[in-house]
Order: C-alpha cells, then structure tokens, then sequence
C-alpha cells in the first residue's frame, strides 16, 4: 500500500501489514532472539489477536515467521493475549500467556516450543490441560491479565506474578509453582498501589547497584534493587518504581512511596506502553521492549494499511549515579546501521535563532548533542516552573534549546527536541526535557502534543541528548537515559530528501553552544525469512 508509504519505519520493528500492540514472550534461542507480538492479521485495528513472530540475530535485522499461536482453543477463542518467556535451568522454555476465552473471561494458559532443537521455534503447543490459572475468588473476569516471567524463589519454587485490580486499587498477585501445571496463588499481593486501577503487562526484574551487566529474572541477594512496572489501563501509560524485594514473604516496597508504581516514574514520557524486559544471556543484558501505538486516525490507519511500531530495544541499567532512576539506552547493535557521520564542534546558537545542521537528507539519523550555556547577564532566572507546558515557543531566560528533527526547510513541519531549564522553590534548577509535535505535521487529524519531564542533571554533566530519527518516529535519551520520550510524528513536507535538521534556542538569556556527532543510518531492510530455502 502506498498511502503514507514515508511514515514506513526503515530501522523500526513493524510487521509488513496490519495491527500490532505488545511485545510478547521475548526470548534468545540457540543464536536468535525471538520476538512475538500481539497481532491482528486481518487489519490495521485491533481484534483477532494472535501471536507474530520474528527472529534476529542483532535484535535489528529481523526476519517474519509465520505465526506461532493463533485462537483455536475455547480458553483463547477471543484472543491470544500477551504473555511471558521462562527459560528453565535445564533449557526448557516455558510460555505462558493469557487466552480471552469463548465466554470472555480472562485465563491464564501455558505453550511450550514443540520442537527445541529447533532454533526458529516454529511449532508451539498448547498444554493439553489448559487454562492453568482462572481467576480467583475477588477478581473480576476481565482483570486477570499479562503473565510475568517466572522467577525462581529461595524455596525452589517459581513464582510468577499477574497484574489485576480491586475496585481502584492497581495489583500484582503473586503465584508459586514447581511445574507451570499447578499453581498455588498467595494470600497476599506483590504490591498494590490505591488509586491507579487496572495493572496491564506487569513486569518484575531485578537490577545491580553497582554491576554494569543485566541480571536473570532469578538473581538475588546483596547488591541489587527491583524494578516493578505497571502498565496503566486508565492512562494508558508505564510507570515503574525502584524498591526492595523480600523473598521471604514475596513483597516489594518502593524506595520512596511518593514515587511509587503509578504515580512517579515512566520509561518513556511520549508514545509508549505494553513494555516488556527479557534477560539476553548471550550478552549478560537486560533488554526492554515497548510498543509504540499511532496518534494518527483509525481510517488513516486502515488506508495505510498498517498500524504501530516497537522501540528499539533498550538495555536498562540502574543508574549508580543518581541512585533514583534507571538507565535507557539502544541496544549497542544498532550501531551497526550507522554511515557516514558529520560532527559540528561548539556551534553557537544566540537567543532567538535556528541553525541549520548541513548532513543532507535527515529521514534516518543516530544523534549526539551535548549543549552547554553561556548566561548574557540578563538571565534573571526569577520565572515560575511550568515544565515542558509552554511547549518549543514560550521563550524563557534558560530554555528552550534544543533540535528541531524532521523539519523541512522552510520550518513548515518540525519536531523540537529540547531542554528547558527553570527555578524550583528549593532555589535549585531543574532541567526538563521535552519533545513539542504540535507543529510536526500539516496533517489536522492527527493527535499531537508536549511530551516530557524533569530529568537529573549532576553538577559536572553538560546537557545531552541522544536522538534516534526514523521517518516518523522520534526516540529521545536524555543525560544517558534517564529521561526517555519516544514521539509518533506524520509529516507531509518533511519526507525523505526533503527532511532536515537543525539546532534552535528560544532562550532569552543565554547562549547556546553545542556538540553534535550525527551519523545517517542505514536501513534495517526487515523481510519474510527465507524458509524455503532451509
Ligand atoms: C495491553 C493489553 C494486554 C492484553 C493485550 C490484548 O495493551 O490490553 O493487557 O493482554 O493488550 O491485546
């Protein structure tokens, strides 16, 4: 279909047609990481879930395969929902999913690889005595969803935690098993949060204090936090808090209850939800998916055909310098699209100016930038704090400065990525980092807006971000991914040889002067695997 063929992703996971939500079941086998996702063959809007599937050797260069479970069964006659790998110590893999049964009740059902010599895990079985898991007495049919990844306790039993909700209160009940066939659910939940409702695609990992390195879903002891992620059903948005797990009693408490699950921190303050971590063994990482919906209408979805996109995926390390967030960063293997690079050096940006970044066509870019700021004397710095409210335009003493990506040259379309500095009551600055798309595009149907939130910035750091461009999606890392926005963007005029970048400072007393080092990237090239010829 060629209907909106630019807003095609060229390094982006989408699959060739149709609807695509959540990340499912991730996992690496025998050389290949394997994703699954929830898919709709049959349009660009969701229904008739089942599972795609794609295998890559880079976690970049993908290959579809044909679809690994499709609703056959009375226990997910209504949908094939999201669900979780677990990787047994003996090599066993383990999936368990949720089914949307004939009757519309949510339950928990197991699949294992019919075959695990075979490293594309083409076949799957459906346990023969399925569902394994109904939801319990206080739970109502509909709120029992989104199977974790099993962990394995001090006891030698698994457990295995599954998000819910009593009346508002957001929870995460906590099962133990021996052999994914029988569970026992637990008296009391994992953690609950008042107030933040329906807990979607829980996810519950441990991460090291001072490692460098991801950790097994099953790791434990000294010298590790746990990070607890809900997916909002009333917002429709990731929030995660760090915390404490006490194996003994499997309870998780935040570190600061203020930031708890659902309302302090998000992965990601754009486009995002439905996110997932796996463990890579082959590189000792823990690796974070998450789904990327539109922001275009559902008849521009069904035109183009397609709808959706997943993230690259994103290595997560607790961030031993503030203490207080988690690191985002794209896996190192997207390196391997990179071209040509142009680096600018302390290129001046004076109040009220743009700046072109002369590196040709900007649909494909990998960017570095580091900003520093030389106050005139004029910076005041006596203004109230609005956040990333006022958006690209509202000119304040320290901000906004940032790029403005997939821009024409005339400025008719363009998506400023930007920082913006502002007092706090404490005396203290704060920086913000935000992504304004309410000029990205000349399209009226589409739902733009701001986007971001505070990010850290320690006394020695420069302002820095990194920017992956890719024709209509916009991945945002700023200060080494502490702050994350991921924006869905539908240019017109910004398409292909027509794209451009360029610096710009709204700030009105300061100067900017910034570092690039921006590399084109290459294509992806995401294809059928050639399984005729094996
Ligand atoms: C999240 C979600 C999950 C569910 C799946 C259905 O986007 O609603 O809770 O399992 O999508 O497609």
């Amino acid at each position: 279909n060629a209907m909106f063929s630019w807003q095609r992703t060229a390094y982006h996971f989408q699959p060739e047609e149709n609807w695509m939500n959540d990340p499912d079941g991730p996992l690496y086998h025998k050389g290949w990481y394997h994703l699954f996702y929830q898919y709709n063959p049959d349009s660009a809007v969701w229904g008739n879930i089942t599972w795609g599937h794609a295998v890559s050797v880079d976690l970049i260069h993908w290959l579809y395969l044909p679809l690994a479970m499709v609703p056959d069964k009375w226990y997910d006659w209504n949908g094939v929902w999201t669900g979780s790998a677990t990787v047994l110590p003996d090599g066993q893999i383990v999936m368990l999913y949720t089914g949307d049964t004939d009757n519309y009740v949510q339950v928990q059902n197991l699949a294992y690889p019919a075959n695990l010599s075979d490293p594309l895990l083409l076949d799957w079985v459906k346990y023969s005595g399925n569902p394994v898991l109904i939801p319990p007495t206080g739970i109502a049919p509909k709120d029992f969803r989104d199977p974790t990844t099993g962990w394995l306790g001090p006891d030698g039993k698994w457990r295995v935690t599954i998000g819910s909700k009593v009346n508002k209160t957001g929870i995460s009940l906590v099962y133990t098993t021996t052999n994914f066939t029988t569970y026992e659910l637990l008296d009391h939940v994992l953690h609950a949060v008042p107030g933040t409702g329906m807990w979607e695609c829980v996810d519950f990992y441990p991460v090291s204090i001072n490692g460098t390195t991801g950790l097994d879903t099953s790791a434990n002891g000294p010298g590790l936090k746990y990070v607890l992620k809900a997916s909002l059903d009333d917002t429709k948005l990731d929030h995660y808090a760090l915390g404490t797990y006490f194996s003994e009693n499997d309870t998780w408490i935040p570190d600061n209850p203020a930031e708890d699950v659902g309302i302090g921190l998000r992965y990601d303050y754009g486009r995002y939800y439905a996110s997932k971590t796996f463990y890579d063994p082959n590189k000792e990482r823990r690796i974070l998916w998450g789904w990327i919906n539109e922001t275009d209408t559902e008849t521009d979805d069904l035109e183009k055909g397609w709808a959706s996109l997943q993230t690259i995926p994103r290595t997560v390390l607790f961030d031993n310098k503030t203490g207080t967030n988690i690191l985002q960063w794209p896996v190192e293997e997207v390196e391997s699209l990179r071209l040509n690079s142009t680096d600018f050096d302390g290129v001046l940006v004076e109040p009220g100016s743009i700046v072109e970044l002369d590196i040709g066509t900007a649909t494909q870019l990998d960017i570095f930038a580091d900003f520093e700021i030389e106050s005139l004397g004029s910076d005041e710095n006596n203004e109230t704090d609005g956040g990333c409210n006022g958006g690209a335009v509202e000119r304040r003493s320290l901000g906004p400065f940032g790029l403005l990506v997939i821009a024409d040259q005339t400025l008719s379309e363009l998506t400023p990525i930007y920082f913006r500095l502002a007092n706090s009551s404490d005396g203290n600055l704060k920086t913000y980092f935000c992504a304004d798309e309410r000029r990205s595009t000349k399209a009226t149907s589409v739902f733009n807006q701001i986007y971001g939130s505070e990010v850290p910035v320690l006394d020695d750091e420069k302002y820095s971000m990194r920017v992956l461009v890719d024709h209509s999606i916009v991945e945002s890392f700023a200060q080494g991914g502490r702050t994350v926005i991921t924006s869905r963007v539908y240019p017109t005029e910004a398409i292909y040889g027509a794209t451009r970048l360029f610096l710009f400072n709204n700030a009105t007393g300061v100067n900017v002067k910034a570092t690039l080092k921006i590399w084109q990237m290459n294509s992806a090239f995401i294809h059928p695997f050639p399984l005729d010829q094996i």
